[in-house]
């Protein structure tokens, strides 16, 4: 008798795996996450790809963009996601300044996150200028998820954290900076705030999968970040649903554990552990008080 879907072994999804998913018309679920309890909850929710992303710099270490964030950030966190994971495909940020000064940096970097840290490929940021970076880690064995459109560690130059792509000139650019990624080797491609119509167009010239994060419906799959569906932010964008208020549950439920701090309630029996008597009685004994008590 074989097995069913549920009985037979979870197996690992691959960057392979990936193109099987987009050449069968299967949506590819990505989502990031940044530690081991995040990483736990989404691997349950059965998610393809857990992307370890440098927007950890806004969501989890308070900074107000993702250039602050070091190769070290991306490695502890990638490494606590990597422990608590065992199917999900782990792609994780290449920080900004660690894959542009030159392809030797580039490789001794990207290679920490696998031989380190427990990741299965790299994301970096950039079009067509990355073709000949993306070329040298896929011929070291590194695989490479491409990122165009918004490109947050370029914020300053787009002036904002605005949609690209919008007229023609620049929309042929985003096309032809994705089929370079793609014939350099990059596995599948993040496009983040492209319009709809856009973004289904170069779904539809890729043979590799296109990723989309404010990017419609068009695309192979789709990419959200944790604290944007989950309403742990303090402020959810546009392209984000939110399919739970867990921040809200958060402050109640600590709410109601200090009420009962303050009024005595916590801890209650079920909470404490007690001595056994006859222990009791030799403190008693040892430690005389005039009321008689321990
Ligand atoms: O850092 C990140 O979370 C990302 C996603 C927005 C794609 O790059």
């Amino acid at each position: 008798m074989s097995a069913t879907a549920a009985e037979r072994p979870r197996a690992r999804v691959t960057t392979t795996g990936l193109a099987a998913m987009k050449a069968a018309g299967e949506p590819v679920v990505m989502v990031t996450a940044y530690d081991a309890p995040g990483a736990r909850l989404v691997e349950a929710a059965g998610v393809d790809v857990i992307l370890v992303g440098d927007s950890l710099g806004m969501t989890v270490l308070g900074h107000a963009s993702t250039l602050p964030v070091t190769m070290e950030d991306m490695l502890r966190h990638t490494a606590a996601v990597a422990r608590s994971t065992d199917r999900a495909l782990l792609v994780s940020d290449m920080p900004f300044m660690s894959y542009q000064v030159s392809v030797a940096e580039a490789l001794r970097n990207a290679g920490r996150f696998l031989a380190e840290a427990g990741a299965h490929a790299v994301k970096i940021e950039g079009g067509a200028q990355m073709a000949e970076l993306v070329g040298a880690l896929t011929g070291a064995g590194i695989p490479v998820m491409g990122h165009v459109g918004l490109t947050p560690q370029s914020v300053n130059l787009f002036g904002g954290y605005r949609m690209q792509g919008r007229d023609a000139v620049s929309a042929l650019r985003l096309v032809d900076d994705c089929l370079a990624l793609e014939a350099a080797g990059a596995f599948a491609i993040v496009l983040e705030l492209v319009p709809a119509e856009l973004a289904q167009l170069i779904s539809e010239e890729l043979s590799i999968p296109a990723i989309g994060i404010g990017a419609g419906a068009g695309c192979d799959g789709q990419v959200q970040v944790f604290h944007d569906i989950l309403g742990l932010g303090d402020f959810t964008p546009r392209h984000a649903k939110r399919y739970a208020e867990v921040g809200t549950a958060i402050t109640s439920a600590v709410a109601a554990y200090a009420a009962d701090v303050r009024s005595g309630a916590f801890p209650g029996e079920a909470q404490s552990a007690h001595l056994d008597p006859e222990v009791v009685a030799t403190l008693e004994r040892a430690l005389p008080r005039t009321d008689g008590e321990v």
